[in-house]
């Protein structure tokens, strides 16, 4: 099966927004930020983004301090709590297969969906902050020996949501005549519970190809982005495989782009820096680990890791008009889904519904005409209660 990115532009660009579950934000400043790691802030803005045409919610998995973030949140029953607040939001959990057993994990992800009627999703992630496993008292895996035991465990919660008396034996898990019942809720157009994948170095892209449903790149400019899927979408074709790419970028809409540059540059100038540079040194763990040395922070400077998902490099900086054409431009080389932060995220969220998805869906619509296609429609959806 071939990827055609081209058919795809009929799509409507999906959005998803990162779940402040950890404290300090998405950005390692002392910059002014509304932005609150609690349950209620969570769950209120939930509610803002499924009104404001957000499909999906990522909740990031931390058992550690890092980056500034001193408290967190688990990733899997926050997740769960949110999915139980909204009615339409798709809520995503980090995992990592070092931290889990699969049959565990898509017991839970079964009663998730069951709960949420279908909403419950995963991105599975590989690891790079070595202390968590190393103090945890967990064996820290080589850099591409990680992607083994992914590769495994996604095969794994596969087979348990698909099938009855699975069976699986290989170096990581070692299962047998395993049944899982209930299965997951039948959702049509979805074989099973989402999987998205986050990583990007050379070893992760060959792997996400192979199994994930998503594929998630950090932050990108236009380049870099379209570099980083060609390995997802080679060793897809391999195996006949059709993932999704999702892009992550931190956004800044202000009246004018003055503004918004603006405010990048307070963002930058008020970083911590002690916190930056603690974060610099953890990634090592991460693409510069690998004997390419690509893949994720390889090649972030002091300022794009102060968005630590180098959420500045896709540069939706400036105003809502200049965002969307932006975003437009990464559709055309391959996005289906673009996964934002913010300084406020409640105010911002609803301001990304409110002024920049409008001309999203417009300049989609001409794009998909200038390719001889047609938009497909976008489900409107009522208004939910926030409060
Ligand atoms: C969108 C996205 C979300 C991620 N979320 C988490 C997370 O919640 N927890 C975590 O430990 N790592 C997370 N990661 C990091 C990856 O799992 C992985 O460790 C990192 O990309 C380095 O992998 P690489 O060296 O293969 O590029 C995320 C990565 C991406 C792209």
């Amino acid at each position: 099966m071939a990827i055609d990115l081209q058919s795809r532009l009929a799509d409507p660009l999906k959005f998803a927004y990162w779940v402040p579950n950890v404290s300090g934000g998405l950005v390692i400043s002392t910059i002014e930020q509304r932005t609150s790691w609690d349950f209620d802030y969570n769950k209120k803005l939930a509610r803002i983004a499924e009104n404001s045409g957000f499909e999906y919610a990522l909740t990031q998995a931390r058992y550690a301090a890092s980056y500034g973030a001193d408290k967190q949140h688990e990733a899997t029953s926050f997740s769960l709590a949110l999915l139980a607040a909204t009615e339409r939001l798709k809520v995503i959990a980090a995992v990592h297969p070092g931290m889990w057993h699969p049959g565990v994990l898509a017991k839970y992800v079964i009663t998730a969906d069951h709960i949420s009627n279908g909403r419950a999703a995963v991105n599975i992630v590989s690891g790079w902050l070595k202390d968590e496993f190393v103090n945890f008292g967990l064996p820290w895996l080589e850099h591409d020996e990680r992607y083994v035991r992914t590769e495994e465990f996604i095969r794994a919660l596969r087979g348990l949501w698909t099938e009855t008396d699975y069976s699986q034996h290989g170096k990581y898990y070692d299962i047998s005549n395993f049944t899982l019942n209930p299965p997951p809720v039948d959702v049509p157009g979805r074989a099973h519970p989402e999987v998205f994948f986050g990583g990007n170095s050379t070893a992760a892209q060959a792997t996400a190809g192979r199994v994930a449903d998503w594929y998630f790149s950090n932050g990108k400019d236009l380049e870099g982005f379209s570099e980083n899927i060609g390995g997802v979408v080679a060793s897809a074709q391999e195996s006949g495989r059709a993932p999704r790419f999702g892009l992550n970028g931190f956004v800044i809409a202000r009246d004018t782009q003055k503004e918004a540059r603006e405010t990048l540059r307070e963002i930058v100038a008020k970083a911590h820096k002690p916190a930056v540079e603690g974060f610099r040194d953890s990634v090592q763990e991460a693409g510069a680990s690998t004997t390419d040395n690509k893949g994720m922070w390889a090649d972030s400077s002091y300022e794009d890791l102060v968005q630590y998902n180098d959420g500045f490099k896709t540069e939706l900086i400036g105003t809502p008009e200049q965002i969307a054409e932006r975003i437009v431009e990464y559709k055309k080389r391959g996005v289906n889904l673009i996964l934002t932060c913010y300084l406020h995220f409640q105010e911002e969220v609803e301001q990304f519904g409110r002024e920049i998805l409008p001309i999203v869906r417009e300049l989609e619509a001409d794009l998909a005409l200038a390719n001889g296609l047609e938009l497909r429609a976008v489900e409107a959806a009522p208004a939910l209660p926030v409060g």
